[in-house]
């Protein structure tokens, strides 16, 4: 199978750090270059995350890659070229990842919110054969930070969790992968109150409403804090002893650590027969998928920090 591509593409672009204003779509943006180990992928779905417009609002002005940049990290589509080292992928194939291995590290200028996007092949895996492009795409980076966390602090069967943030992105596959992955005795998680029984439904023993209790006061104390919030000062008062926090989103406090997401495809692939089982859901936001000339309005609402789950776009490339 061969296919044509074009030298132009439509993409969402900014030529400046600011808010979501400064966000524009551009009907006759480069295709980027593929390089001996990398792919391209006609992009069909993307998913945002809060770090596309925390360096859109130049938080990490000092390391990141200066703009104009196309945002994106989270890709599903097909691979319609591939470098000449690329030895496990093939065109036609249909592949999800995160597309940044680093994610602050001069992250690709050209990412995922495109027709067209270029990843190396060790970023990525095949699909799972049961998801479409908009689930698929809503996983790679809220995936594998969950996992990566998880990993990292030693969690394992048999052990108690905290998930603070059990709705958004990560915190939602936290509390998936702590019951169907890791075989957790107890999770706890929090929201505030109208999605209490969701994270019921992802697999929470306890949902804690934050809004009306602080999870201090709980009696008992937990293996593991998952602090998908920054609420590292309060998490250290209910871990255990020998236990430990996971910060993503703020200072480590000990006994804890911080970490940023290493995007690694080898992981995806692990993950996949959970997926594929149906163990582990994506989880789509209620508001629906955004199709592409809304992604600004996408962006506004993930921004709001009241996303449920993964905010995707939909289609790109139809
Ligand atoms: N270190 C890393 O590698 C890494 C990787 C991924 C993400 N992160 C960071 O981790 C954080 C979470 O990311 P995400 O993608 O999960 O974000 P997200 O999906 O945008 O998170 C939104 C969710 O946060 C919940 N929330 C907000 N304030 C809360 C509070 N005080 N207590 C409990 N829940 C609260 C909201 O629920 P309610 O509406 O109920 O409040 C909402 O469902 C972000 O700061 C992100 O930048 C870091």
């Amino acid at each position: 199978m061969s296919y044509s591509i074009p030298s132009k593409m439509k993409a969402w672009v900014y030529n400046e750090y600011g808010g979501v204003e400064v966000l524009k779509f551009e009907a006759d943006y480069a295709v980027p270059e593929v390089k001996d180990d990398q792919v391209l992928i006609k992009v069909v779905a993307a998913a945002l995350n809060p770090v596309d417009y925390k360096i859109r609002l130049g938080k990490f002005k000092t390391i990141d890659s200066k703009p104009p940049t196309v945002p994106g990290y989270d890709v599903a589509g097909v691979v319609v070229k591939v470098g000449s080292e690329v030895k496990g992928l093939k065109e036609g194939d249909e592949v999800y990842g995160d597309i940044n291995e680093n994610a602050l590290e001069q992250p690709k200028r050209y990412g995922s919110l495109a027709e067209y996007t270029s990843v190396e092949e060790r970023l990525l895996a095949l699909k799972p054969k049961n998801l479409d492009f908009a689930q698929a795409a809503s996983l790679p980076l809220a995936i594998e930070t969950a996992y990566e966390g998880l990993e990292r602090s030693g969690f394992s069967a048999g052990k108690s969790i905290l998930v603070l943030g059990g709705a958004g992105g990560v915190g939602s596959l936290v509390i998936q992968l702590a019951r169907h992955v890791f075989g957790a005795s107890k999770i706890a998680a929090t929201a505030s109150t109208s999605k209490l029984e969701f994270l019921k439904s992802l697999g929470a023993d306890l949902a804690i409403d934050y809004t009306k209790e602080n999870f201090e006061d709980l009696p008992e104390k937990f293996d593991v804090v998952y602090d998908a919030v920054g609420q590292g000062d309060r998490a250290v008062k209910v871990v255990k002893e020998d236990g430990c926090v996971v910060y993503i989103a703020g200072a480590a406090t000990p006994p804890g650590f911080s970490f940023l997401v290493t995007s690694n495809g080898e992981m995806l692939k692990k993950l996949n027969p959970f997926l594929e089982s149906g163990k582990v859901k994506p989880v789509l936001d209620p508001k629906g998928l955004f199709p592409f000339d809304k992604v600004n309005e996408a962006f506004a609402y993930l921004e709001t920090n009241r996303a449920t789950g993964k905010v995707v776009i939909y289609p790109i490339n139809p």
